[in-house]
């Protein structure tokens, strides 16, 4: 599956959302979660987000965030249509260690 990490927090771009065909994406407050039993990793997500906060869960160091993912995706709302991201977003984007200090 794939994972939605650290940078999404706050950015929240929602973009993954428009072009995921099986509407795996789950949504908290300041970020996004892709549940990692519907997703079928087909991939077209990862470039799409304008905050590159997408990566394969078999990237190096990124169990925290799947287990993350997997936590939230059974107790957020489901996503399907695209949003608006936070007027502030491109502020966020690429601010370090947004979950230790920022998430929900
Ligand atoms: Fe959806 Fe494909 Fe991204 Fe998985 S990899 S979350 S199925 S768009
Ligand atoms: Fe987050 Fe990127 Fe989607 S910032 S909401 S993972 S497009």
């Amino acid at each position: 599956a794939y994972v939605v990490v650290d940078n999404c927090i706050k950015c929240k771009y929602q973009d993954c959302v428009e072009v995921c065909p099986v509407d795996c994406f789950y949504e908290g407050e300041n970020m996004l979660v892709i549940h990692p039993d519907e997703c079928i990793d087909c991939g077209v997500c990862e470039p799409e987000c304008p905050a590159e906060a997408i990566k394969p869960d078999s990237d190096d160091g990124l169990e925290q965030w799947a287990e993350l993912n997997r936590k939230y995706a059974e107790l957020w709302p489901n996503i399907s249509r695209k949003g608006d991201a936070p007027a502030d977003a491109d502020e966020w984007n690429g601010v370090p260690d947004k979950l230790a200090n920022h998430f929900s």
